[in-house]
């Protein structure tokens, strides 16, 4: 993975009508385990993290990373967003912007990822004008798909990988969010 490119990092905090768009912050600690290790949020992502390893690997704040939002409701971390160039995984990502998100279970079904989502693609179509973001997510991963699909990702193939059908999409910065 590499950093995002020529952006002004980190942003001022994006306020949306409820949510607030921010870097991590020591009080994020708890969350951003319980994220990593739960088994509802990691079901289709592999699985989820062994605690105690995450417990190990972050001794003190979550680090913060350009790309990287948390997702504050009220003042408490509900979910992450992630805008990253990956390298790696991904031969169709390939130095392409990609869009991760990951709420709390209990953050579910109310709205706050699309809404989350919207607000840092339009931040993204701000910053590097024309680049394009692109999406990966397993079929069978219904809520993704449909949050995809209501944020303006336009299919481009379907693969099998990990052991299961992956989608991949893309937004164009002209498509209209939301
Ligand atoms: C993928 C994920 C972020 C989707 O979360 P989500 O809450 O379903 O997504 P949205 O924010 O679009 O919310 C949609 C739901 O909120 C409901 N909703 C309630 N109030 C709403 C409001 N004010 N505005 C919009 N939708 C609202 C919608 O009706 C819809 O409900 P439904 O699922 O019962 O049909 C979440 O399931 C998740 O974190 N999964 C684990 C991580 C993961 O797999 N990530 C994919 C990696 S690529």
């Amino acid at each position: 993975m590499t950093e995002l490119g020529p952006v002004a990092w980190p942003p001022a905090p994006i306020k949306t009508e409820r949510l607030v768009l921010r870097e991590p912050e020591a009080r994020d600690r708890a969350a951003v385990i319980e994220l990593l290790a739960s088994p509802e949020v990691g079901t289709y992502l592999g699985g989820p993290r062994p605690r105690d390893e995450l417990e190990r690997e972050m001794p003190g704040a979550p680090s913060p990373r350009p790309g990287l939002f948390i997702v504050d409701l009220d003042g408490a971390m509900i979910g992450q967003i992630t805008l990253y160039k990956e390298t790696g995984h991904l031969p169709q990502a390939a130095g392409k912007a990609e869009l991760g998100y990951l709420f709390l279970p209990e953050a579910w079904g109310r709205g706050y990822a699309a809404e989350a989502c919207a607000a840092a693609l339009d931040w993204f179509t701000g910053a590097l004008p024309g680049e394009p973001v692109v999406l990966a997510t397993q079929t069978a991963n219904v809520r993704s798909m449909r949050l995809a699909a209501k944020l303006g990702f336009i299919e481009v193939e379907r693969f099998e990988a990990y052991g299961a059908e992956q989608w991949f999409g893309v937004r164009s910065s002209v498509t209209p969010s939301g």
